[in-house]
This record gives structure tokens, C-alpha cells and sequence, in this order.
């Protein structure tokens, strides 16, 4: 059944601001944006609109008990020069997952891909084409009461907005291994993309950075000896270029799509994988006997972002140099490639949006 969306175009495009060759990740946003409010127990009034500020109550439930969950994902130009989105139907999959754990309700599947598609076709000429780049889709869920009791809100808006973006680690990353403070643990909310999730993280970040580091490595929140994910990817490391590990799914680290990407296709080409705990201790004497070739992070915003370094009790432990990485070379390339559709998609992962 297609959805019946309310259209009301900008009559004033901004896409004659927009740099295209020197773009700040997250600060343009092209001219529309979606959105649909649950009231009544189901979801009403469907809208494509001039990308704008909202008005919102200061009494709004999201804003103080957190029922805010998000997704990331991405659009691309194929060289025809037509749309196409990575994955979508894993975002609203995961979008609704969070949503449930956050007792919020789920969004059906025809509803946020109309909205998703209708949005990326009208806005099809912010999606920029440079090496590297693509149209940042930011959907996002939050509770609406005007009401300061504690309770799941009874109202929700969903909308979706879009960004043109670079590469978010423009160069390799420092990263600090945390053991001070906890992301998730069994029965928490770590598997959700939820924005309180995204908040705890400010502090230790912003400490990481005054220790000169880009990034943290959450450790687990029961021993801090094993590693999780880092504050905005998942995490991998590549043993003499031939073993790689990456965290396993244990309800604490979010399921990356981009990951699932990665292991997919690491697999396909003969690496062997392994989904398990990965202690602190095993990477940094992995380092320290040269045996860790490669560690990256993987996510819909860093695509793969190279670690440069690994800071632990106090010690820089340095990797390779980025060039000769041979893994997250190789990955990156064959990512990107099967996002803007110049190498063939065998699995299915591309969508396109008209
Ligand atoms: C994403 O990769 O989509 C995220 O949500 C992480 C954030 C750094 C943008």
C-alpha cells in the first residue's frame, strides 16, 4: 500500500550555500525534512516540509525522562547519477528494536520507507558525489507529552532529515581504552541506538580529548578487561593480516550495520572471523610482539576509521602506518564502491530511492 504523504516544497532552495567540496560534517542540512506524530495510538498526518525548527513544549517528556532513539544511515549517487540508499530496511529493523526497548512504538516498515524515499528523491541534488562523501540520513524518534510525570509518553514524533557529509575521521584516530566509566552492562540499553546512550559518553570523551586522544574504547562494565565499541563505531583488529576479532553481539554494543557489512564481506573473501570477547590485555601484547597489523572502527557516519594509536594505563601503543593497512584498505574500498554502485551488489544491500 503506498503511503500518502502532504508535500510542501521550500520555495527557496539553499543549495547554492552549500560548499560541496569542503563540507563540515552534521552542520548543512539540505532543503526538507519528514515527519509523522503518533497520537491516538497510531501514526497521523504523514509530511514532507521545509527543513525548520519545531516548536516543542519545555515540559516535553523526551527532554526529561530520554524516550529519544536515532539512526544513521546513508544515500549515494550510483554513476548513472541516480539515488540509492545502503541498507535502509537494517535501520528501520534496528530503529524499531530500539524503540522497543525503549518502550516506544515501532514504526511500521511502508511508512518510514515512503517517507525515507520521497524525502532522498526530492532532495537528490544534496547528495554529493566527491570520493568519500554521501547524504547523511538522520531519522529519529522522541516523546512528545507535555507532561512531567514519570511515565512512557502516550505521544511521539518520527522525522528524518538529511545532511550532505565527508568522511567524519578525516585521518587516522587516537583512541583511549576507558576503565572508569561504563557505557552498558547486561540488561541495559546498549544494543539501542538511544541518545542517552550517545550522552553518558560526553564526559569521557571530553576527557580523552584533553589527554590528546580523539576517541574512547568502552570496556565492559562488569571487569573492564574486555573491549567493546568505541564511542561512535564498532571495533576490529586484524591479526598479522590473516585472524580478525571484533566484539561479539552481547546486548551491551550496538549492532552495527556497517559491521555486519564488514563481516559479511570479510568472509566472502577467505578471512577468518571471530565474534567473541576480546580482552585489553591480548590487543595491547598484540601490539607490543607486532602482531596487530590493522584495528579500525566501522560505522554508517566513519565508514572505517583507522586507529592510529591505542592509549592504555597511561602507554601510546601505535599501529602501523595507514597506508599499508591492508585490511581496512581493502574494506573501505570495496564498501564504498558497492554504496555508490561501482562495483556490482551481490547481497542485496542497495535500495534505490526512485
Ligand atoms: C552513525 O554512524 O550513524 C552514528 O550514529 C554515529 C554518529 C557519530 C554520527
Amino acid at each position: 500500500m503506498a503511503i500518502s504523504i502532504k508535500i510542501s516544497k521550500t520555495s527557496q532552495s539553499r543549495i547554492h550555500l552549500c560548499d560541496f567540496e569542503n563540507i563540515e560534517f552534521g552542520k548543512i542540512f539540505s532543503d526538507h525534512m519528514f515527519r509523522v506524530d503518533y497520537e491516538d495510538g497510531k501514526w497521523q498526518n504523514p509530511q514532507i516540509l521545509p527543513y525548520g525548527p519545531i516548536e516543542i513544549s519545555p515540559a516535553l517528556s523526551a527532554i526529561h525522562y530520554g524516550q529519544s532513539i536515532f539512526e544513521g544511515m546513508k544515500a549515494f549517487k550510483n554513476p548513472a547519477g541516480e539515488a540509492q540508499l545502503f541498507r535502509p530496511i537494517d535501520n528501520i529493523n534496528r530503529l524499531n528494536k530500539s524503540a522497543v526497548r525503549m518502550g516506544m512504538p515501532e514504526i511500521p516498515e511502508e511508512l518510514f520507507l515512503g517517507g525515507l524515499k520521497q524525502l532522498v528523491a526530492i532532495d537528490k541534488d544534496w547528495i554529493p558525489t566527491k570520493e568519500g562523501s554521501a547524504l547523511y540520513v538522520r531519522p529519529f524518534m522522541f516523546a512528545t507529552d507535555d507532561y512531567v510525570g514519570v511515565r512512557s509518553s502516550i505521544n511521539y514524533t518520527f522525522m528524518i532529515f538529511c545532511c550532505p557529509v565527508n568522511s567524519y575521521y578525516p585521518k587516522p584516530i587516537k583512541v583511549k581504552v576507558e576503565k572508569k566509566y561504563v557505557r552498558a552492562s547486561a540488561g541495559m540499553a546498549g544494543y539501542a541506538k538511544a541518545a542517552g546512550n550517545y550522552g553518558i559518553s560526553m564526559l569521557p570523551t571530553a576527557e580523552a580529548k584533553k589527554e590528546g586522544y580523539d576517541q574512547i574504547i568502552w570496556t565492559d562494565g562488569r571487569t573492564h578487561e574486555n573491549v567493546e565499541e568505541s564511542g561512535t563505531t564498532n571495533l576490529f583488529f586484524v591479526m598479522e593480516d590473516k585472524l580478525i576479532l571484533t566484539p561479539r553481539i552481547d546486548g551491551n554494543i550496538l549492532e552495527g550495520i556497517t559491521r555486519a557489512s564488514c563481516i559479511h564481506l570479510l568472509k566472502e573473501e577467505g578471512y577468518e572471523i571471530q565474534e567473541r570477547d576480546i580482552s585489553v590485555k591480548e590487543i595491547i601484547e598484540a601490539t607490543k610482539a607486532n602482531k596487530l597489523t590493522d584495528a579500525f572502527g566501522t560505522g554508517t557516519a566513519a565508514i572505517i576509521a583507522k586507529i592510529a594509536a591505542i592509549g592504555f594505563e597511561g602507554t601510546d601503543y601505535f599501529l602501523p602506518e595507514a597506508e599499508s593497512r591492508k585490511v581496512s584498505n581493502w574494506l573501505y574500498n570495496t564498501i564504498y564502491q558497492i554504496q555508490t554502485g561501482k562495483i556490482a551488489d551481490q547481497n542485496n544491500w542497495v535500495m534505490p530511492v526512485e
